[in-house]
């Protein structure tokens, strides 16, 4: 198979969807790999560095959207990458089509076969390709949060972890999937004080056994919420319903409440946000107040570092894309199965139930559809 990987352009994005090293897995797989000039750079990966692997440099985007039966990607497509789309092209990468309806009908107009990182779904329930870069963003909240705190950017002025004779700053987690997960034993390495909650009362069950008395863990209604807040310094939200927009469970109104200065860090924005108040930021800007809390709505929070995510990243993919590029997606499907659950798009119809539930559009299943 022709692969094509291209320079990622959404803002200060600097991931990368093939390292080197991967190059060479599906070149010495008989594949042929195509990188855009410079694509790796942002993650640390030089041309050369690609060109030793096998991979051939191509100068500009649309030479690689042109020639490549598959695109491995990071980010979804930006507006501009629209026209590169066509009924015989895989675009492997994250998609979260449930926030972006624009991007959504640009491909079933098309007919692209849109394979979702997030939305794949191993036989246990589990979002592999999602997880590393849930594990990053997790890990990357609370030290974010612990920096907006400071006074110089608008924070309260909290240390999380407090001193001896001063109180610790309280942490709240919404969610204790991957994201919460990670956000949880940062901040508990960090000393602060933490709650975390989940809907999911195993989920919950998991960390107690972990951490024992040094957490809390409540399970997550509305009055739960609104009570753990008022007295946090910092709130990360991360909770998932996967493909779908994410329920906005911390009301406008919980901010009253809040101290000045506080933080709420928003992981779920990429899926529309779990904040009421939550507006996408990007690395540059990253930050916005409202009612005197300090909002961290980062998209792409691991595009902030993005040597370990791109590596993260590959590890996971690597596996579903040389099956892809071996066999082509629709025998690849047929041999592995869970690979149906990752088709958002396929031949103009919309093959993700939630997506397409989201937007009241008709549902296709993917194994009707992609045979
Ligand atoms: N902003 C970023 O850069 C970035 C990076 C990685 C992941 N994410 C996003 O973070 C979110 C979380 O990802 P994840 O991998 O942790 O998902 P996950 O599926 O592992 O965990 C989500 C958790 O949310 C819980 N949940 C669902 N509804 C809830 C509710 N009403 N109250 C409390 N908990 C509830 C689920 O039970 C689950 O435990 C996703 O939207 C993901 O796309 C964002």
């Amino acid at each position: 198979m022709r692969i094509g990987c291209v320079k990622e352009i959404k803002k200060l994005e600097y991931r990368v969807g093939v390292t080197p090293d991967h190059a060479k897995a599906y070149v010495k797989q008989g594949h042929s790999v195509y990188i855009e000039k410079a694509a790796g750079i942002g993650s640390g990966f030089s041309d050369d560095e690609y060109v030793q692997a096998g991979a051939l440099i191509i100068n500009d985007a649309k030479s690689v959207w042109d020639n490549s039966e598959m695109i491995i990607k990071v980010k979804e497509p930006l507006p501009e990458e629209y026209a590169f789309f066509r009924s015989d092209l895989i675009l492997f990468t994250y998609l979260h089509l449930a926030a972006n309806k624009d991007l959504l009908d640009a491909m079933l107009a098309s007919g692209i076969k849109g394979v979702s990182y997030e939305t794949l779904t191993e036989k246990d329930g589990s979002l592999p390709l999602l997880k590393p870069m849930s594990e990053i963003a997790g890990r990357l909240s609370v030290q974010e949060g612990a920096k907006y705190l400071e006074k110089t950017y608008g924070g309260s002025g909290v240390l999380l972890s407090g001193v001896p004779g001063v109180k610790k700053g309280k942490v709240v987690i919404l969610g204790a999937g991957n994201v919460g997960i990670n956000a949880c034993k940062i901040a508990v390495g960090m000393g602060a004080d933490v709650t975390i909650m989940d809907v999911n009362l195993n989920s919950l069950s998991h960390l107690d056994d972990l951490y024992g008395a040094r957490i809390q863990t409540i399970a997550s209604t509305d009055h739960a919420i609104e009570k753990e807040v008022a007295d946090a310094d910092l709130v990360i939200g991360c909770v998932l319903i996967p493909g779908k927009m994410a329920p906005k469970i911390f009301k406008k109104e919980y901010l009253k409440f809040m101290k000045p200065g506080s933080v709420i860090v928003d992981v779920a924005v990429d899926q529309g946000g779990c904040f009421e108040t939550t507006k996408v930021t990007y690395h540059d800007d990253p930050v916005f107040i409202v009612d005197g809390i300090v909002h961290y709505c980062v998209g792409n929070m691991p595009g902030a570092v993005p040597r370990t995510s791109t590596i993260a990243l590959n590890i996971h993919t690597l596996k579903y894309g040389l099956q892809i590029a071996k066999y082509g997606l629709e025998e690849a499907c047929r041999i592995n199965a869970v690979l149906y659950s990752a088709i958002n798009t396929y031949d103009g119809a919309c093959t993700c139930k939630n997506v397409a539930e989201g937007f009241a559009i008709e549902y296709v299943p993917a194994e009707d559809k992609c045979m």
